[in-house]
């Protein structure tokens, strides 16, 4: 029988970045920052405040930057330590000594082939899927479905309501309501329609997971997009398994081209104690002179 607690995490981040070139051409997409911090670093926390004690982070060639972030860097230490900066040795060192573990997609066939590589890590336990495009601003979204995990004992996604003119950039759910509030019963998902869906419910780059997904994903071939989708093992499993989608309060941002880093940063640049002070007068500035124009 598998545990309750989710106490694992799987974070994939061998994509190749394409929709941010060049910025991602020697660089891994997933240590571009918002503000000063790479946006993998924001899952990664998300991930140990909801209680998760072992990451792994599913990488793939020249994503060397990723491992290189979580471990420790001695001549920096040694540096700030020389130099009695006290607060810039917090932010180098507050990274290096997490449970992280990695592993190497080798081709890059899709979502749902790098999940696949998780399942020597996971055994029998569920877990919990970070996507690194995704941020979120306000509540812990992955501790409140692990806590629907814990209640439930299904498999959740969480989900976001997205404007119907962009269902078709993602994973969108057929849902039915439950009593409870904010939780819904996945009747059917498709992976970006290209017509309108019945629901403008995106899958927001969280979920729990049973090690059930992995037998499906195994027998899953690269379908018409070149890439074995998580989608469609989601599909299968739900003709078997009632999967639960969570619709998330907070903020979403979907970080994976220019202009939703933009969004996350002009908005955690709002919230950021050493940036807002300047940025926010700024920003109203500039509001004042579109309105004049
Ligand atoms: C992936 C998933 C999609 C989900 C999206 C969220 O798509 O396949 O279902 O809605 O992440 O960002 P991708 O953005 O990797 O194409």
């Amino acid at each position: 029988m598998t545990k309750v607690q989710v106490k694992k995490a799987v974070i994939p981040a061998a994509g190749l970045g394409t929709r941010f070139l060049p910025a991602t051409k020697a660089i891994a997409k997933e240590i571009l920052p918002i503000i000063d911090k790479p946006a993998i670093q924001f899952i990664v926390e998300e991930a140990i405040a909801a209680g998760i004690e072992d990451i792994l982070i599913i990488t793939g060639k020249g994503k060397q930057e990723i491992e290189d972030h979580f471990d420790a860097n001695f001549t920096l230490e040694q540096n700030l330590k020389a130099k009695g900066k006290e607060k810039l040795l917090k932010l180098a060192t507050e990274t290096s000594n997490l449970n992280i573990h990695y592993t190497r997609q080798h081709h890059p066939r899709g979502l749902g082939d790098a999940v696949r590589h998780a399942k020597a890590f996971i055994g029998n336990d569920p877990f919990l899927l970070l996507l690194g495009d995704d941020i979120i601003r306000g509540e812990n979204l992955s501790k409140q479905i692990i806590d629907l995990y814990a209640k439930k004992r299904q498999t959740v996604i969480a989900g976001v309501r997205v404007d119907p003119d962009k269902t078709k950039n993602y994973g969108i759910l057929a849902i039915e309501k439950t009593a409870t509030p904010h939780v819904f019963q996945v009747l059917d998902m498709i992976e970006k329609p290209q017509d309108q869906p019945s629901s403008n419910m995106a899958a927001a780059g969280r979920y729990i997971l049973e090690p059930t997904i992995f037998s499906i994903l195994d027998q899953l071939e690269v379908g018409a997009t070149g890439e074995v989708e998580l989608t469609d093992a989601l599909i299968e499993l739900q003709k078997t398994h009632p999967l639960l989608a969570y619709e998330y309060q907070g903020e979403w941002f979907e970080v994976g081209d220019a202009k939703g880093m933009l969004k996350a940063s002009i908005i955690f640049a709002i919230d950021h104690p050493e940036v807002k002070e300047e940025f926010i007068p700024y920003l109203k500035n500039l509001a004042e002179k579109f309105e004049n124009e």
